[in-house]
């Protein structure tokens, strides 16, 4: 791809990974992603915000043939898919400076060999004038890194803010054409990358509340030309009350747990309640996530195998619990073949969670009538903490 041209001397540089499906070895990517960077020339100095994940550095090094010189390079976040190419664009362009808060530049020294004398570190607000055009540094620690900064341009109102409002999709698109989908993908992203940094983001949101944000340019995704709309969404997956929502991702290795889930599903649903139900065994571990984000609620559908939670049910629970959602409840339900410590593992896992725990249902083999009401009993309870949260 070559650069692209957003505003009067403002650039697109980057790579689409078209064919990436998984990040960190943990977060599947099914539409693959975008390594964003920006190259700004303004009258007097030039400056290249982020580069790309190492693997595509030669692609953003032929974007910059042409490019006379690099005064600097701000590095909002030290993590490799951003900052990777830098060590290469320093060859290039040696007298570049790296532009970084004090805590990212340790970390760029660790990560990348990157020698000490090549950066200029900035404090909270302070501004770098490129002649016609001035970039503001606004520290916002834990988005989604202790060291994460964004950039706002005050000249053209854009914000350039890394991972923050980021998503993950591959497409020649340069801005958002397709909101529903660029939604889903950026709530998708926030559940996985951001959701445990909620606490942090909300003052986040507040600081950026100052600043006239006309155009988002993040470093995964498309850019944002009308940004309103992920600005509100980011409100309400932050700080939004949870919906009347259960999430309830479960396993089952002989159908007793699954005829469980299906009774608590119908009740709930009779009850006024949403479900939203993840088979453990074949789902995308992303839309868990996502559903997370909104749910009031989670029960976990669990047979004890071994003595203890079935791994795939552990393994969720153990992801729930680092997502740290907004969730206020949460219970167990499952079955059981002759004993074991089922509910004592989990509830040992989620030591994050701010929930209450709602009475397990757990039966031997069979669900039997007695195990069926109370499941009802349980879902009524949902039904009423729900009420309690003014859902009716
Ligand atoms: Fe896209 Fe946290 O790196």
């Amino acid at each position: 791809m070559q650069k692209r041209k957003i505003r009067e001397r403002i650039y697109w540089l980057g790579a689409v990974d078209w064919d990436r499906r998984l990040f960190d070895s943990l977060i599947p990517l099914p539409d693959g992603t975008t390594y964003n960077a920006y190259l700004v020339q303004g009258s007097e100095k030039v400056v290249l915000l982020d580069t790309v994940d190492p693997p595509m550095t030669e692609e953003l090094m032929a974007q910059l043939n042409g490019v006379d010189k690099i005064d600097f390079i701000v590095s909002h976040h030290a993590e490799q898919d951003h900052s990777g190419a830098i060590p290469r664009v320093l060859e290039r362009f040696p007298e570049a400076k790296v532009v970084v808060t004090p805590k990212a530049k340790g970390m760029l020294i660790d990560l990348l060999n990157i020698p000490q004398n090549s950066f200029v570190t900035v404090e909270d607000g302070e501004t770098l004038s490129l002649g016609d055009k001035t970039l503001k540094f606004i520290h916002t620690p834990w988005v989604h890194w202790p060291e994460t900064m964004v950039t706002y341009m005050e000249e053209d109102h854009i914000l350039f803010s890394c991972d923050f409002y980021g998503s993950h999709i591959a497409t020649a698109d340069l801005f958002v054409m397709d909101q529903g989908r660029v939604h889903e993908a950026a709530k998708r992203y926030f559940a996985e990358i951001m959701m445990p940094f909620r606490h942090v983001i909300t003052r986040n949101i507040e600081k950026l509340k100052a600043y006239d944000i006309q155009m988002i340019a993040p470093s995964h995704g498309q850019i944002y030309d009308r940004p309103g709309w992920i600005m509100d969404a980011y409100r309400d997956w932050v700080m939004g009350s949870p919906h009347n929502l259960v999430v309830l991702p479960f396993v089952s290795m002989h159908g007793s747990t699954r005829k469980m889930v299906d009774h608590l599903v119908s009740s709930l649903v009779e009850h006024g309640v949403r479900v939203e139900l993840f088979n453990l065994a074949v789902t995308d571990i992303g839309k868990l996530a996502m559903a997370l984000v909104d749910a009031a609620t989670v029960v976990v559908g669990v047979p004890t195998v071994l003595a203890g939670p079935h791994p795939l049910a552990a393994y969720a629970t153990l992801l729930t619990n680092a997502l740290r959602p907004k969730a206020k409840f949460l219970s167990i339900i499952g079955s059981y073949g002759w004993g074991g410590k089922t509910v004592e593992t989990l509830a040992g896992m989620i030591p994050n969670l701010k929930v209450e725990v709602l009475e397990p249902v757990l039966c031997k083999g069979l669900p039997s009538e007695t195990d069926y009401n109370a499941l009802d009993k349980l879902a009524s309870a949902i039904a009423e903490k729900h009420k309690e949260l003014g859902f009716y």
